[in-house]
């Protein structure tokens, strides 16, 4: 197992500064080292540098699309390069708009992907329905064949195509969905697991029924697409957009384990720690370790335990 690490210092998908420095904030944190402790090769690709573009009016109501459309452009060739390698992907956001590149960079190298998103959204407004104009809040639009006609052309994006099916999407941890997003995933069916069916059902019957269902179709390379705003804003409250009744530390930890143990986990998204959100360096320390956490728990680490294969007693 190896990790090709990216940094998408990028946050222009929504309006709140500090979102770009997650992904320094989260290596500052000890990430490769705790990675590489548990046996796993990590290679940092560094971070993306994004081009400033001058004139960016709003398109439709929707804000920053030339910015998101070119830093996308540049994320995917990134995920290509780092598959192409050999690598799981992890992706250090920056804002989750940044999953368009992401998952169009995952299923360009590797060919069709299961999507998880664990999210407290479902990011599926398109730029006609979105109330905010933060294409932050729509990714999913794009990136889903069947939204294609819904979805205007836009600047900046002609070099991507929609290029994930709505049956192999899951969504877990959703709570603050608009009307006109719900609409969409009842006309398409998609696989919810809202914070409701958290509750019913169980973190282990949810991640049990997740990979039934993805695996119905196929066993695919599962793309991970995790916004920490998912998880409770009392443990991670350094985020833009947070929503209280979310995942516990132990639910949110649970399915990067599951995840991880079905083998099958070939690319990671680590988005929205917004550092200036935190109103005290406790919050900011609690959401970025999180983070760190549910990317370990996505390479192998056990709540039990680990040991290297080669450890003798001394
Ligand atoms: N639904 C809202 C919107 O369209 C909020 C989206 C929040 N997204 C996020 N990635 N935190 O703007
Ligand atoms: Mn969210
Ligand atoms: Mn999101
Ligand atoms: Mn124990």
């Amino acid at each position: 197992r190896s990790a090709g690490i990216i940094g998408a210092p990028f946050s222009k998908g929504q309006s709140r500064g500090g979102v770009e420095s997650g992904p320094d904030r989260i290596r500052a944190a000890g990430l490769l080292d705790r990675l590489q402790q548990l046996g796993c090769a990590v290679k940092d690709y560094g971070n993306l540098a994004f081009e400033d573009i001058v004139l960016d009016e709003p398109v439709r109501g929707s804000k920053s699309v030339r910015a998101v459309g070119r830093a996308n452009q540049r994320l995917s060739e990134a995920v290509q390069a780092v598959k192409k390698d050999g690598h799981t992907a992890v992706m250090l956001g920056g804002d989750h708009s940044l999953a368009i590149g992401s998952i169009h960079g995952h299923t360009a190298a590797v060919g069709p992907l299961s999507v998880v998103w664990v999210d407290a959204h479902a990011d599926v407004n398109t730029p006609l329905t979105s109330y905010t104009g933060n294409l932050h809040g729509q990714p999913m639009s794009y990136l889903l064949y069947e939204l294609q006609s819904k979805v205007p052309v836009l600047p900046n994006f002609s070099w991507m195509k929609p290029c994930l099916s709505s049956q192999d999407l899951v969504y877990i941890g959703l709570r603050d969905v608009d009307p006109a997003e719900h609409y969409i995933l009842k006309l398409l069916g998609v696989k919810v697991f809202c914070m409701s069916q958290v509750d019913q059902l169980g973190v282990a019957r949810v991640m049990e029924e997740t990979c039934d269902y993805l695996w119905n179709r196929a066993k695919k390379p599962i793309h991970l697409s995790y916004d920490i705003d998912a998880i409770d804003p009392f443990i991670t409250p350094a985020t833009g957009t947070p929503v209280v009744g979310g995942l516990t530390y132990r639910e949110g930890l649970y399915i990067t384990e599951h995840l991880c143990q079905t083998g099958l986990l070939s690319a990671v998204d680590l988005v929205e720690v917004n550092p200036l959100r935190g109103r005290t360096e406790d919050d900011v320390h609690s959401t970025v370790s999180t983070a760190v956490d549910l990317l370990l728990g996505c390479f192998g680490r056990l709540r039990e335990g680990n040991h290297l294969p080669d450890y003798s007693l001394p």
